[in-house]
């Protein structure tokens, strides 16, 4: 059996090494990875390749950025190319990203099977790129890998049939888990920042409601400040955002009251998020790594996706309007600790993913 993974984002990259390392191991089963070139910049791509032992892709599609039809557009010509080529059983794609969208877009027109993991979440906002993405990746996907029981009901409520639709937990659990000693045993980042333990916040930023409105960045980085006065702030900075503090003449105010450092590999940024305080993003995966190492988050949106997190109580919306609304929200939050619980399973998501496209594990 062949099984092509598209991936092409920072965060997918950390997803697929828990599957990829999986369906290395089985037999009579190959793995053709192709990265559409998404993510681009060494420590946004290069740095996960090496540091979570994934394969060299065997394309790399090279698209990088453009439009959201440019992109898009570029991707699918490029990958319906190496399916016709390569005639996999199955496509696996992750997450809700362009990259994801043409990959089950291309397959599904060629009648190839798609596998979804991280499916049926929804933030209900459609001026999201990644709901677009993920609604239509679900509605074109034959098995849909949920993370969380919220997600399947998601999924039912959409007319998704039940038999394509398996709960399996979400697989950045099961790669924090594998990692996670491996960060305390080779990172040097808090050294290096001159970091205590408990000492400072984690910030991270790049949605675009929050990068393209020069108002609302510039009330994040007025919030960060305003807390910066009395617990340092350590900010890996996005590309994009990083781009956008330019554009947007912001970038003073966080060079002046914030630690702006360029992003981080996997292991350092897991070391950063299970020593912070607290941690400040409008991140996906950042808000559930908070989670996982019992940080209390604090998600600079409207909504989110991990419902789960906020009923527990580790994590709370703010909808990032001005510089004090921010810095409250923060405030309130720093030593808050949520109930416990197991919303994203027990880190066997990729165990089982692996299972259900058929391969055995050996
Ligand atoms: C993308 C995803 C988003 C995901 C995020 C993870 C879409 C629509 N968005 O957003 O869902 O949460 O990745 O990080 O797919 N750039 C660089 N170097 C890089 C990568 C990007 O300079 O290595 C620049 C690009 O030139 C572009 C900007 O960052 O100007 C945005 O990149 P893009 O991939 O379009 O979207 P992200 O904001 O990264
Ligand atoms: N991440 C990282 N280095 C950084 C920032 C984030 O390794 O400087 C990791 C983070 O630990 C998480 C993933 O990237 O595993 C989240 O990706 P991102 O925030 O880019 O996208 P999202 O999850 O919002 O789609």
């Amino acid at each position: 059996m062949k099984i092509l993974t598209v991936v092409g984002a920072r965060p997918q990259f950390i997803k697929t090494a828990a599957v990829s390392r999986l369906l290395r191991g089985v037999e009579d089963v190959r793995e053709v990875l192709v990265h559409t070139g998404q993510h681009y910049d060494p420590n946004m791509s290069e740095v996960f390749f090496r540091e979570l032992d994934i394969p060299q892709p065997d394309y790399n599609l090279g698209i990088g950025a453009g439009t959201h039809g440019a992109q898009t557009g570029r991707m699918l010509e490029h990958i319906e190319r190496v399916l016709l080529k390569e005639k996999p059983d199955w496509v696996l794609v992750y997450g809700d990203t362009n990259s994801t969208l043409a990959g089950a877009l291309a397959a599904a027109k060629l009648h190839i099977p798609v596998a979804h993991v991280e499916a049926g979440l929804r933030s209900f906002n459609r001026r999201m790129p990644e709901e677009i993405n993920r609604t239509v990746t679900d509605h074109i996907s034959d098995l849909l890998f949920a993370p969380s029981e919220n997600a399947v009901v998601n999924l039912r409520k959409e007319g998704i049939p039940e038999t394509r639709i398996h709960l399996v937990g979400d697989v950045m659990y099961d790669v924090a888990l594998y990692y996670g000693d491996k960060a305390e045993r080779t990172s040097q980042i808090l050294t290096r920042l001159g970091l205590a333990s408990g000492s400072y916040i984690l910030a991270t930023i790049h949605r675009a409601e929050n990068t393209d409105d020069p108002w609302r960045l510039r009330a994040i980085m007025e919030g960060l400040a305003h807390v910066a006065a009395d617990i340092p702030v350590v900010f890996p900075v996005h590309p994009r955002t990083r781009k956008a503090l330019e554009s947007h003449g912001v970038i003073e105010v966080a060079r002046i009251h914030l630690c702006l450092i360029d992003p981080v590999g996997y292991l350092d940024m897991v070391m950063l998020e299970k020593h912070a305080c607290l941690i400040v993003t409008d991140s996906g995966g950042v808000q559930k790594e908070a989670f996982f190492y019992r940080v209390p988050c604090v998600t600079l949106r409207a909504e989110t996706e991990w419902v789960e997190l906020v009923k527990l109580g580790w994590n709370t919306l703010c909808c990032p309007e001005n510089g004090k609304v921010v810095a409250q929200a923060i405030r309130a939050m720093i030593g808050r600790k949520g109930a416990e619980g197991t919303p994203y399973g027990v880190g066997t998501a990729a165990r089982q993913i692996v299972a259900r496209l058929g391969g055995k594990i050996v």
